[in-house]
């Protein structure tokens, strides 16, 4: 769950990063609606974590700035690149949901509401960003994002 909750952390700063400099005003909506999302998440997260006397990790402001930064940086390409970005960071996510899905013990059904509702909610965000004109983003980059999401998460996990 700490994992979970340090990407929602980020996945609410990417939105906010990429509204923020959406040149169009109907993506700059539906990235704020998918940062409002992503902060019910968190909430989510932060509040399974605290039930289960545990801390979240010590580096959120960091995965915050590092997202900001991103989604700012990647919608500065343009918006059908950073619509691509978020396509693929959110197909990752929901792969590393179904993951944790497989690996959540059945009988925590708390923890696994949790990760189903977020994993469906992902998969409608990955969804609109292709309607919305996501492009294919090249393998190389998909890898590092892959390698990138793998560091962050092992941190995550233990700091
Ligand atoms: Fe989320
Ligand atoms: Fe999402």
């Amino acid at each position: 769950m700490r994992v979970n909750h340090a990407g929602e952390v980020a996945a609410q700063a990417l939105y906010q990063g990429h509204a923020a400099v959406a040149r169009d005003s109907e993506i700059e909506q539906q990235m704020r609606q998918a940062a409002a999302e992503e902060l019910d998440h968190l909430a989510w997260c932060e509040q399974r974590i605290q039930e289960l006397g545990e801390e979240p990790s010590r580096m959120s402001p960091i995965w915050y700035a590092g997202a900001y930064v991103i989604g700012a940086a990647s919608g500065l390409l343009g918006d059908k690149w950073s619509l691509g970005f978020i396509a693929e960071t959110e197909r990752q996510v929901c792969v590393h949901l179904d993951e944790h899905l497989d690996g959540l013990p059945a009988e925590d059904t708390r923890s696994r509401a949790i990760v189903k509702t977020m994993r469906d909610e992902e998969a409608q965000h990955g969804a609109s960003a292709v309607a919305a004109g996501a492009a294919d983003l090249p393998g190389p980059v998909k890898t590092l994002m892959r390698l990138t999401a793998k560091i962050m998460t092992r941190t995550a996990y233990w700091v």
